[in-house]
């Protein structure tokens, strides 16, 4: 007899782990993976006992973030990667039948947990000015009367597209009249540099996500976190499990978060790379999106075909033409991590000059 499984369940499709991409240039996950010296590595060699055998303490890390959002300790709850801060957040505010905005693409464990809550979404397509994806700002402002939630990701993932200021308050000012949360995904903050954070105060209905593995280069650890007004955060914090954020994971947040100096000089770098990959791309007849993430995004001839070749010399990218409910926007397009090095970034452009040469 078979088991009666949820029927939401049933029909999502599960995620495999990848396998086998340690000795790859790495530029299909959006990490950071090349971001650590030897020297800064040894740091995360000093952990104790403490630290690998106790249940963890968080108020450390908490003190340490609050420091570095501007936020107070109570209005942030830590999470096992912004994967979980996405679902906690989803599974507070909404379930069955519920109908919420999304401009997409978004991230697709949006719609992944959202199917499974049976939550109905209103997919509102970004538009393709060819040297950007642009934010569909009408059409998902008219859409928030008729819905539970708002769900941004700024800047973008896959689209790399920010959400212009000006706008983005208009949206939030909106659902905070109609008194429904207003959910951004700011995974790529660091990069980008703007923030909603500073009004949470103002406008109670925002709920930041954000992680420690893009920027922080943490992806193997799983921590991330919200910001939100207490109200918002006592909530989530009992949904979450007490020890959902391992200790390791701690002690790694309060190292990076430690030395601001590195990761000021790392991000200076990282935005000469990126400006030098695209202005390659670009020079080598590819159609280049304006990104404000870790990634572009790429139209090159034949994509499969790049992603083919790229990887038979040990470099991994990512085809999107298939990215949930990007209907036609991503045909053919194909998303580059920017790598972390001078040298990995010369690997790469000396393969795409031979692939297209
Ligand atoms: C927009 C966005 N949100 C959330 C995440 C998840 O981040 P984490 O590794 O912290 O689970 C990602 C990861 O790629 C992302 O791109």
């Amino acid at each position: 007899m078979a088991l009666n499984f949820k029927k939401t369940i049933l029909s999502s499709e599960r995620w495999v782990a990848p396998s086998g991409r340690r000795d790859y240039i790495k530029l299909d996950l959006n990490e950071n993976y090349g971001l650590f010296d030897k020297k800064f590595l040894n740091k995360f060699k000093n952990f104790d006992a403490f630290t690998l055998s106790s249940y963890p303490e968080y108020e450390n890390l908490l003190k340490a973030l609050s420091k570095y959002t501007k936020q107070p300790a109570h209005n942030i709850a830590l999470t096992n990667g912004a994967d979980q801060g996405i679902e906690l957040v989803l599974r507070l505010f909404f379930s069955k039948n519920d109908k919420v905005v999304m401009p997409s693409p978004i991230f697709s464990i949006y719609d992944h947990v959202l199917n499974i809550l049976n939550v109905k979404v209103s997919h509102i397509l970004y538009e393709d000015r060819e040297q950007y994806f642009e934010f569909p700002f009408e059409k998902t402002f008219a859409e928030l009367k008729k819905s539970n939630g708002l769900i941004l990701c700024n800047p973008n993932n896959p689209l790399g597209s920010p959400i212009e200021k000006d706008q983005l308050l208009l949206l939030i000012k909106e659902s905070n009249r109609l008194n429904i949360p207003c959910i951004i995904d700011e995974a790529y903050f660091e990069f980008y540099g703007k923030t909603s954070a500073n009004i949470i105060k103002k406008y109670k209905n925002i709920i930041i996500i954000r992680t420690f593995s893009k920027a922080f280069g943490l992806a193997g650890l799983r921590l991330g976190y919200i910001l939100a007004d207490n109200t918002v955060i006592e909530q989530i914090l009992k949904l979450r499990g007490p020890w959902d954020v391992n200790h390791f994971a701690v002690f790694a947040g309060e190292t990076v978060l430690g030395d601001k100096k590195y990761f000021s000089s790392k991000m200076k770098s990282f935005l000469r790379l990126k400006a030098s990959l695209k202005e390659f791309l670009e020079k080598n007849n590819m159609q280049v999106y304006d990104s404000r993430a870790n990634f572009l995004i790429v139209k090159p001839k034949n994509g499969k075909k790049l992603i083919e070749q790229l990887k038979s010399v040990n470099i991994l990218i990512t085809g999107i033409d298939n990215y949930p409910f990007s209907s036609n926007l991503l045909k053919n397009a194909v998303r580059i991590t920017i790598p972390s090095s001078q040298k990995d970034l010369k690997i790469l452009k000396t393969n795409i000059k031979k692939i297209y040469g």
